[in-house]
């Protein structure tokens, strides 16, 4: 049987994501609804979480409906050998809706295909982060006034940042101008750099964080060196503090600039800039309980 799932924003047409977010925005207005009421999800986090498992448990609460899972996967029956496949039967049991994330690449797909209700993607390793993607579209549209010709600039760990990777397939149906600004070590994986060609986006790449290369910016997109992706720790240590951004550095960008991070940011944003009115970042986490209201309700079909 085949079940709607959201695994890959791909799985999102231009017109679904603008439904979604316009659901979205109703749900900022009124985030108190009973419409889950009756309905179990499973949060089913193999990996750590703060924002995206506790946001979905809000999302789901806030809409009278109840949450099982585990947030420590060393507490499940996957210790004594139980598959993911198995694990994922027995859930699909249990509830109406399955939200996993798992360090695998894949391993929502995977469970999608298994799973007899809906499962939603809340990060596979270094792939994606759909509803990351959801919210940080609603974000942008709420501070830009408009998702169309935006210049976003993505600075950081864009190999391994699922959300880069997430975000730049959604944005292709807005025709962004993006710079991306990396080290060496963790520049923007090819695939993604050829998807950009082949849909006709325009895109830059950098090296240094500095003045110019963001006096354009109208979304600078900061993201933390994943320090989980690297096999080796003394190459996540020559990397780790690549970029910091200061006060400083915003101080000749445009005035309608927002900063986004999809945190849980370590050192690449000083304290000090939470304070500046172009730090957007907390209440783009915030944005997630509505955006993920918003996802929820769809692929249930209420
Ligand atoms: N943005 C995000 O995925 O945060 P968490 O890892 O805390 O869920």
């Amino acid at each position: 049987m085949s079940v709607k799932s959201l695994v890959s924003i791909s799985d999102y047409s231009k017109e679904k994501i603008l439904q979604i977010l316009d659901k979205a925005a109703a749900f900022e207005k009124n985030p108190n609804q009973k419409i889950l009421d009756g309905k179990v999800v499973a949060t089913l986090f193999f990996e750590p979480s703060t924002r995206t498992r506790l946001s979905f448990e809000t999302a789901v609460n806030r809409l009278g409906g109840r949450v099982i899972g585990f947030a420590d996967a060393s507490t499940t029956s996957g210790t004594k050998g139980e598959t993911l496949k198995d694990t994922i039967k027995m859930v699909s049991n249990y509830v109406d809706l399955i939200v996993m994330r798992n360090p695998i690449e894949g391993a929502a797909r995977y469970a999608s295909e298994i799973s007899n209700i809906p499962v939603i993607n809340a990060g596979d390793g270094a792939n994606q982060h759909p509803t990351q993607t959801m919210l940080d579209l609603y974000s942008i549209k709420k501070t830009q006034g408009r998702l169309d010709n935006l210049n976003i600039c993505m600075v950081g760990d864009l190999k391994y940042g699922r959300t880069v990777h997430s975000l730049i397939m959604a944005m292709s149906h807005f025709n962004p101008t993006f710079s991306f600004i990396a080290p060496d070590e963790l520049k923007l994986p090819e695939q993604h750099k050829m998807f950009c060609k082949s849909q006709g986006i325009k895109f830059e790449e950098h090296s240094e964080l500095n003045e110019q290369n963001i006096a354009d910016t109208d979304i600078l997109y900061m993201t933390r060196v994943q320090k989980e992706r690297f096999t080796d720790l003394f190459e996540y240590e020559k990397v780790k503090n690549v970029y910091i951004l200061k006060n400083s550095l915003l101080e000749h960008t445009k005035p309608n600039l927002k900063i986004l991070h999809p945190l849980p940011r370590v050192n690449e944003i000083e304290q000090e800039v939470d304070e500046n009115e172009k730090a957007y970042y907390f209440q783009q986490a915030k944005n997630g309980v509505y955006a993920r209201q918003a996802v929820i309700c769809d692929l249930l079909g209420l």
